[in-house]
């Protein structure tokens, strides 16, 4: 490892998304994902966007809107694998709400890494499950407030 990763990695190390991962996989993430920074109000993503990869936020908090209704993400979650898993463009806008500061993996690394790092896919999908939920859940209690037709 060199000595310029190695304050790098021990962020990362801290990250939940990547709690599992080894230390040769944290020195490999610090090598292919980019620090990133945003300023308040500034896009991370934006809808229908093409391209671009998956992120990670180290700090700050970003809000998406997403079937109606704002979503807030805060230190440790991640976006963008909506367009990286279905190829297609992105779904939502994610916005910085405060100064925020991503990792960044570009789609080129994106599989390769899941496929190398089972426990980091296994998150996400943990994380689409839960968002998934969220919208089912949302549905069925609209549904119900409208009574039956
Ligand atoms: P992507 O479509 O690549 O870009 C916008 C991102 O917003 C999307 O991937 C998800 O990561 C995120 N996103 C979409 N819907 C939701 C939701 N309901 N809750 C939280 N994040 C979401």
């Amino acid at each position: 490892m060199t000595d310029e990763l190695a304050p790098e990695i021990e962020a990362l190390r801290k990250v939940p998304f990547f709690e599992d991962l080894t230390p040769e996989d944290l020195e490999r993430i610090a090598t292919i994902g980019r620090r990133m920074t945003f300023r308040p109000g500034e896009p991370i993503v934006a809808r229908d966007d093409v391209g671009g990869g998956l992120y990670v936020l180290l700090s700050g908090s970003a809000t998406v809107e997403a079937g109606g209704k704002a979503h807030r993400l805060g230190p440790g979650q991640f976006f963008g694998e909506m367009a990286l898993l279905g190829h297609r463009p992105r779904s939502a806008t994610v916005t910085a709400e405060e100064p925020v500061e991503v990792l960044t993996v570009e789609a080129m690394y994106f599989r390769p890494f899941l496929i190398k790092n089972p426990s980091v896919a296994v998150t996400i999908l943990e994380g689409v499950v839960e968002r998934l939920r969220e919208v089912q859940e949302r549905i069925e209690h609209d549904q119900a407030g409208r009574g039956p037709s």
